[in-house]
This record gives structure tokens, sequence and C-alpha cells, in this order.
């Protein structure tokens, strides 16, 4: 088992990975435990279970809304659960969202902790203390940054992923990998037999790399004035698409990935072969598809990003692979490069 810390201003959470879910017992408190998770992880995992209380939602994005949370607020009074009490999250990346909120605002503010079931999960969304619901179709608008006391990533419980969950998480991963540590890539271009069979040795590998340097990005810039914006690759045009056109969110951030790599290339950022190879990666794992969209629908949905700044936004280039670079730009400049991509079968 490997333990990261991810240090903030205010907090410290232990990220344990490789670990078994099931020793999340000796890491909770004796009362006052409610656990949160959904239909489908309670049908798999529900009977190993710790002995506390389980209020159960519906998976997906539906359960990611405001009345969610007060509706959870009203379970966990019923509960007895007080200050002193304490959420653990078993699931993906809606159910950590959703209970990571609750704690944060539950009584002002109580403590959680996660096991985190999805690659997508593992990688990325449950480390670094974003939490928040939808409003609407527009993810996120409503949340804080409040970290877990730990969040445990068990690779064996990928295994009873759905096929377009775990895709989903690699794109992710690919995402990780491209921003900041090279040997991601390197790994998931030589392994892919090992990859596409979920071997868990190599995933919590996998895991162990995205969270360590995602940790240290989030330790340096917890609440995302700066360098933590480097984690948003792919998620501009990406955003676009998975409110357009409600695919996975790992399926729209790389096509979003596919774009700013063609971006970064046009503006000489990185090399043809860079480009290509990235492109090639990307193809490899069957992650690039073209999501038919006008470039006026684009920009419409471009400018309820949250990131935006008046009609600017801080876009995320590739600079070599491993390697980010954030510039701000008017959002038309992307949406033109965007409408020269579809006019040239980029
Ligand atoms: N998923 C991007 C971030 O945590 O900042």
């Amino acid at each position: 088992m490997k333990r990261i810390i991810i240090n903030t201003p205010d907090s410290l959470s232990a990220i344990l990975i490789g670990a078994r879910w099931e020793a999340v017992t000796k890491l909770l408190p004796q009362n006052g435990v409610a656990v949160l998770t959904d239909n489908n992880l309670y049908k798999l995992y529900g009977e190993r279970f710790p002995g506390y209380p389980v209020i159960i939602i519906k998976p997906g994005e539906e359960s990611k809304q405001l009345s969610m949370i007060e509706k959870l607020a009203g379970e966990l009074m019923k509960k007895g659960i007080d200050r002193t009490g304490f959420i653990l999250a078993i699931g993906g990346g809606v159910v950590c969202d959703v209970a990571g909120f609750l704690a944060s605002v539950y009584l002002r503010g109580i403590k959680c902790g996660y096991v985190s079931t999805s690659l997508l999960s593992q990688v990325d969304a449950s480390t670094g203390g974003k939490t928040g619901v939808n409003l609407g179709m527009i993810k996120n608008v409503i949340g804080t940054f409040s970290q877990p006391e730990f969040v445990i990533c068990d690779t064996t419980m990928l295994r009873t992923l759905p096929e377009d969950e775990y895709m989903s998480g690699l794109a992710e991963l690919i995402k990780t990998g491209l921003i900041g540590d090279k040997t991601i890539i390197d790994t998931l271009e030589n392994n892919y037999p090992a990859i596409i069979s979920r071997d868990r040795d190599l995933l919590a590998d996998l895991v162990y790399r995205s969270v360590r340097f995602k940790a240290g990005v989030v330790a340096k810039d917890e609440k995302e004035s700066g360098l933590r914006r480097i984690l948003n690759f792919g998620h501009t045009f990406g955003h676009a698409v998975e409110l357009h056109q409600g695919v996975k969110h790992g399926f729209a951030v790389a096509a979003g990935m596919e774009l700013a790599t063609l971006f970064s290339y046009s503006k000489s950022f990185i090399k043809k072969e860079e480009c290509e190879r990235i492109i090639g990666l990307l193809k490899k794992y069957n992650l690039t598809k073209d999501f038919k969209m006008s470039a006026g629908k684009v920009r419409k949905l471009i400018l309820h990003d949250k990131k935006k700044a008046g009609d600017e936004i801080h876009f995320v280039f590739i600079a070599g692979i491993g390697k980010a670079k954030v510039n701000k730009l008017p959002v038309d400049e992307i949406v033109d490069f965007y409408r020269h991509c579809k006019s040239t079968n980029m």
C-alpha cells in the first residue's frame, strides 16, 4: 500500500493506494458515521460495508443537485449525526462530490472520507478537495474546496466497473500524463493488453503516479488561482461536449484534449511528432470521436464555463509531453480554431 499526503494550509488528506477497501473500518470513528453510496455500489459491495447506517442515492449526475443535499442533510439529522459525525462515501465521482459537499456544509462542516470506486475518481476527481453539485445542466457550479480525511483507492474495485466508465477514467489518466508525468504516457503506450484487462498492480502504480502529480499541484494551489488550472487540460471544449452530448466526462475530456493538442501544435508549442503521438494514444484507446457540434453551440457552451473571466478563458495548452502551459485567450479565438478544424477535417 502506498500513501500520499496532500498538505494544504487548513488540512492534511491521506490518499491510500493499493489498500483493500475493507480496511476503511480502521480509519473511522466508532460512532456517528453515516455511509453514503449509490444503488449500483450497494448491490455489488453492500454486504461488506462497515456496520453503520447507509444512505443510498441514485447513480449518475441526476443526484448532483442542491435539493439532494437538503434531503441528505435531513437524513443525517434523523440518524442523529452531530458535529462529531463523519460521512463515509463509497462510490465514484458523483457520490464523492455529493458526500464531500454535504460534509462541508452540514452543521457548518463535519469530517468525511472516501472509498473511491471508479478509475476517474481514483486518478483525479476524489483527490484535491473539489466538492459540489450542478446547477441544472451546468456542472459543479455550487461547491466548496474541502479535503476529505482520507481517500482509499483499491484497484480491485475497478474490475466491476462498466466498460464505458473504465475507458472514461483512462482519459483522465492520459490527461495527467500529458500535463505532468510523461512516464504515465509511456506506460499507457507500452502496456495496452494489461491496461485493457485491468491489471490491478499496474493500475495501482498508475493511480499512484497520477495522484502524486495532482497532490503536488493541489498543495501549491488548492483553490485554483494559478497552477491548478493545468488540471483542466481538455476541459474547456470537453465541458461543452459533455453538456451538449451528455457523454461520460472522460470521453468529453478526450475530445477536448484532441482539440487542445491540435491547437497547441498550431501555435508551435509542440512538435508534429508529439502531436501525432498524443492523437495516436487517444486513438489506441478509442477515445477520438467526432462530436458533431456547430461552432455557435460550442461558443455558447464555453461562455457558460465557470472558469471564464468576461469573454476570456484560461486555456490549457500542452508544451511537450508531460508539460502544460496556460494562456488567457478570448473565447472567440478558441471557437475560431474549432471552426477551422471542422472545415479542414483536422
Ligand atoms: N479535476 C480538476 C481538479 O481537481 O482541479
